[in-house]
């Protein structure tokens, strides 16, 4: 796993080392992120409580005189050679690469350029590292080409990307955080209104830390899709009975909304909207819990929301739910749920300072024990959002 703050002598050595010269014009980078509660709402016109974490991508761009973009990474060791009027090969994380200059709209009106990225987030993992891509590829192109974007358009064009060249339905949630986050501060964001506050993470006491399922979610997750698809049904459903207008957000029902809804839904629906409902609660609360710096209301509420994750929207998958189980039976452990889309990923564990080197090590023994396969874990920290580290 290369290095936390990557040392930027390194990142021109290795570039020079890639690709035979030193025309470095700008080095970007962008961190992961965590999601601390607000599961599955942001497309639904929720509240959501990200935060970057201090897992970065890096990338060093340069132009390099040829007709072929060169794209390197040490997430896969090979050198993709793609001529400049070429598409990205299917399901290949270049497209995310190619996507950026598409919605830039600066594909074509270059030559080649040299691409060397280096990261330390872990890929698939639930720490939106197609978010990272995405948007440090759109910072450094915008200081290339000395465009000039917003923070919020950067994170727009890159949640385009995954719409239109990935094919994943994402809402705002995982672009917003990594371009917008602070270091020391969680990101509330009202995804209503995309208006967004940095609040203080602090946490008296408590460490955060990610067990990783090692089962890794792909490119293009068609059920991720499907609940976006659900969301909608119940929308039609709703409107059909003159409950609510098809434009309403699920999470912004009122009480008696709710209560008249679910009572006409098909069961599985009805689970659906208890989710979208409940967890629109439960981010309010873990406000206040962070506000009070009472770290116990903060993991009972992770726990709640795995709970409603894993029966009502079903996006657990029996991995998450073990991790889950197993950490929540110690007492150092305040609470703990999964993050990101679901169906594989990760963790998160809110624990008892000092205590993470025990938890996570009998974790990682006893998910061995069980299912015969690899997890692995983390500790995190808070990380600041995506910029532009050097321009030459
Ligand atoms: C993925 C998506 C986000 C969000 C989460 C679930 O990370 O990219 O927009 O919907 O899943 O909360």
């Amino acid at each position: 796993m290369g290095v936390v703050n990557m040392d930027l002598g390194l990142i021109l050595e290795r570039f020079n080392h890639i690709f035979g010269h030193d025309n470095v014009q700008v080095i970007a980078s962008c961190p992961g992120r965590i999601n601390l509660i607000g599961e599955h709402i942001d497309y639904n016109g929720g509240h959501v409580l990200p935060m970057a974490i201090d897992y970065r991508i890096y990338l060093a761009l340069g132009e390099n005189g040829s007709h072929f973009h060169h794209l390197f990474s040490d997430m896969d060791g090979n050198i993709k050679s793609i001529s400049i009027d070429e598409d990205a090969p299917p399901k290949d994380w270049a497209s995310f690469v190619l996507g950026a200059m598409d919605v830039l709209g600066t594909k074509g009106h270059t030559g080649g350029l040299d691409f060397l990225y280096l990261t330390n987030i872990p890929i698939g993992t639930g720490l939106s590292s197609s978010a990272a891509i995405s948007v440090v590829t759109l910072e450094a192109l915008v200081a290339l080409f000395d465009m000039h974007c917003t923070k919020e358009e950067i994170a727009f064009y890159a949640q385009r990307i995954e719409h239109e060249k990935i094919g994943v339905l994402c809402g705002i949630m995982d672009q917003f955080a990594v371009c917008i986050s602070r270091e020391g501060m969680t990101l509330l964001i009202d995804t209503l209104s995309n208006q967004y506050k940095h609040i203080p993470l602090d946490l008296k006491g408590a460490g955060l830390g990610i067990i990783d399922s090692g089962i890794t979610r792909r490119l293009t997750d068609s059920s991720y899709n499907t609940k976006r698809m659900e969301c909608e049904e119940i929308k039609v459903t709703l409107d059909t009975k003159g409950i609510i207008d098809r434009n309403t957000p699920l999470a912004r029902l009122s009480n008696a909304q709710y209560e008249r809804s679910v009572s006409i839904l098909k069961e599985s629906l009805g689970k659906r909207l208890r989710h979208i409902y409940t967890e629109e609660k439960r981010v309010m609360e873990f406000c206040d819990a962070l506000s009070k710096g009472d770290v116990y209301a903060a993991g009972r509420l992770l726990n709640l929301s795995h709970k409603s994750l894993s029966v009502d929207y079903e996006v657990s998958t029996k991995e998450l739910d073990f991790i889950v189980e197993r950490a929540i039976e110690s007492h150092h452990v305040f609470g703990a749920r999964l993050i990101g889309a679901g169906f594989g990923g990760s963790v998160l564990i809110l624990y008892r300072d000092g205590r993470w080197e025990d938890i996570s090590s009998r974790i990682l023994r006893e998910y061995h024990e069980y299912f015969d396969k690899e997890a692995k874990a983390y500790s995190i920290k808070s990380g600041y959002g995506s910029c532009v580290e050097f321009k030459a």
